[in-house]
């Protein structure tokens, strides 16, 4: 089969992706590809909103110092200052798409002007714009319709990019990336897609371990496969612990946004007592790690399955109104968050590590770009704070089309790259070995590699993932590919990153907290990892 060959390959169809490829649909033509429909990625399911400086009485300043504050001295600021003075006409720009942000109300019931601004933990203001509790929802479907009026990009589901070509992988001088090997799912082939540049913004890696608050999708496919390529990472041992999700056999992976502590739910033991003023000033209110820690904390203590998130203090109305889809899926539940509370655990959700960028989101390889999820810009330092992440990805998502737009005179389309050859592979008869690896790898990262650690489980998790890794190794060179075992090779990897960079940092930061180590290092250094070759 011929080449495919687009201007810009964009592999991820969330919020990052989308925004990058609208910027550029004017001058050029785009492919955004998802590993299964369009709506895969974490972005379809954020509920809290998208923090950004909007409200008279708060300043660039604040938004920068408390981003700063929760980030445990590890935020590089110059990214901080660059994202977060971009915020305003970041929410301009979603508005302008159309996005139907939740308006205050007066006291008619009849909507203002001015937007609904809501709380979260380590915010000093109220500062999160909002589409009620389905934020991303509105956000994904608006920027999604955007792009499918565009005649310029193609939206690709169903296709699993497998690796990236580059020039140091074909043995050609220099360290460019050329496009990507992507299997498509409803042929079961393997195509060359080239690119004249080619981004990477395929989300996080929260699905490394047992409990995540993410879709199947977050497997860390970017990390891996920029890793592969050449590109080092950072700070991969801080994996952002959401406090609350929903503590149900039946639901699988369901949030509950922090935005209801914002609002003043609280935080409670089966015997209705409070326990967050015993861990934080700020109460329910603190940065994530200390709130996911202090829960973490209390199970132990008392032998708990889950703590209780309780807003049954507050009106039905205002709880239906803000809260609808937690309050519809909770019901389904049979819990009626108007009149009990919520039974709640803290799970994996957010991968504040990453692929190396600069300012412009380019990473290690020319014309290869990392964006959102995926990339570490140095904004979320040891502890993403809540609602920056949306941001994060709108405004690189602008800024790396910008850079690839000045970038085009230079930057010709790659031809005759070879094809994916799969003369040595047969179909796998033996799939169990992908779902046991699955189900231990993520078990053991929730063990070993979760909110505590300590010098010895980690070392036992790096025995684990070696042997993985080799098995694994010796499985994708004997048979075809699929989604499942992609995700797993890549899931491994990650994996291996995190450990590593966790046994590395001998201190207690923000989301790395080792009984081995639970003193704060004067000094603040990020974990940069560099891969081993290029074409390894
Ligand atoms: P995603 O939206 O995750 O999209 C990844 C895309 O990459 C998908 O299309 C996927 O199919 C594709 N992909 C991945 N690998 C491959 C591959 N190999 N080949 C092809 N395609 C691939 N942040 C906030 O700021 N505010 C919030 O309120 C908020 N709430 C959240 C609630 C939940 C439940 C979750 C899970 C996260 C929340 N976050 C929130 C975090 C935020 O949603 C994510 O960080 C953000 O949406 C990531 O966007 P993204 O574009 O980087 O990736
Ligand atoms: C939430 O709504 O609690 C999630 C917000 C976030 O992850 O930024």
């Amino acid at each position: 089969m011929a080449q495919m060959e687009y201007d810009v390959l964009v592999i991820g169809s969330g919020a990052a992706g989308l925004t990058l490829a609208l910027h550029l649909a004017a001058e050029l033509r785009v492919a955004v590809l998802s590993k299964g429909q369009l709506s895969e990625g974490s972005t379809f399911w954020a509920q809290g909103g998208v923090a950004a400086v909007l409200d008279d009485s708060d300043t660039v300043d604040a938004h920068v110092q408390d981003t700063l504050i929760a980030g445990g001295g590890l935020c590089h600021e110059d990214a901080v200052r660059q994202i977060v003075g971009h915020s305003k006409e970041a929410i301009g720009w979603l508005v302008d798409q159309g996005v139907p942000f939740t308006r205050e109300l007066r006291e008619d019931g009849s909507e203002a002007e001015d937007f609904h601004l809501t709380r979260e933990g380590g915010h000093s203001h109220r500062r999160i714009i909002h589409a009620a509790d389905a934020t991303g929802a509105a956000i994904f479907t608006t920027l999604l319709r955007r792009a499918q009026e565009h005649d310029n990009i193609e939206l690709l589901e169903d296709r699993v990019a497998v690796d990236l070509i580059t020039t140091h992988k074909l043995g050609l001088s220099g360290r460019r990336c050329l496009g990507a090997y992507v299997l498509n799912r409803r042929t079961g082939r393997v195509e060359t897609f080239a690119a004249r540049f080619t981004v990477l913004a395929t989300g996080g890696a929260s699905k490394v371990y047992l409990y995540s608050s993410n879709p199947d999708s977050a497997s860390g496919d970017g990390i891996a496969m920029a890793w592969r390529a050449g590109c080092r990472v950072a700070n991969m041992e801080f994996n952002q612990f959401h406090p609350t999700c929903l503590y149900h056999p039946k639901a699988k992976s369901f949030l509950i946004t922090e935005a209801l502590r914002g609002e003043g739910a609280l935080l409670k033991l089966p015997d209705g007592s409070r326990f967050m003023p015993r861990f934080d000033k700020r109460e329910e209110l603190a940065p994530r790690d200390i709130v996911a820690r202090a829960i973490d904390h209390e199970m132990k203590r008392l032998g708990l399955d889950c703590v209780y998130l309780d807003i049954t203090h507050k009106p039905e109305s205002f709880i239906r109104s803000h809260f609808p889809t937690v309050y519809e899926r909770c019901l389904d539940f049979g819990i009626d968050i108007t009149k009990e509370p919520i039974p709640v655990v803290p799970a994996a959700h957010y991968t504040c590590g990453g692929v190396i960028v600069d300012p412009q989101g380019l990473t290690d390889v020319q014309s290869l770009y990392a964006i959102g999820e995926t990339s570490f810009t140095g904004l979320h330092g040891a502890n993403r704070m809540a609602s920056n992440s949306l941001l994060e990805c709108i405004v690189y998502g602008r800024t790396a089309a910008q850079d690839i737009l000045t970038k085009l005179g230079g930057t010709p389309m790659p031809t005759n790259l070879p094809r994916w050859d799969e003369s040595q592979v047969t179909d796998s008869d033996e799939d169990v070995i992908i779902s046991h690896n699955w189900d231990e790898l993520r078990r053991f990262m929730w063990d070993y590699v979760g909110i505590v650690r300590t010098t010895k489980r980690l070392q036992r998790a790096k025995h684990r993932v070696d042997m993985l890794l080799a098995e694994i190794h010796e499985f994708y060179s004997n048979y075809r590919v699929s989604r499942d075992l992609l995700e797993l090779r890549n899931l491994a990897l990650v994996a291996d990153l995190i450990i590593r960079s966790a046994i590395e940092r001998k201190e207690s930061r923000g989301l790395h907290y080792t009984l081995d180590y639970p003193a704060m290092l004067p000094t603040a250094q990020d974990t940069i990892l560099l891969p081993p070759s290029a074409d390894d």
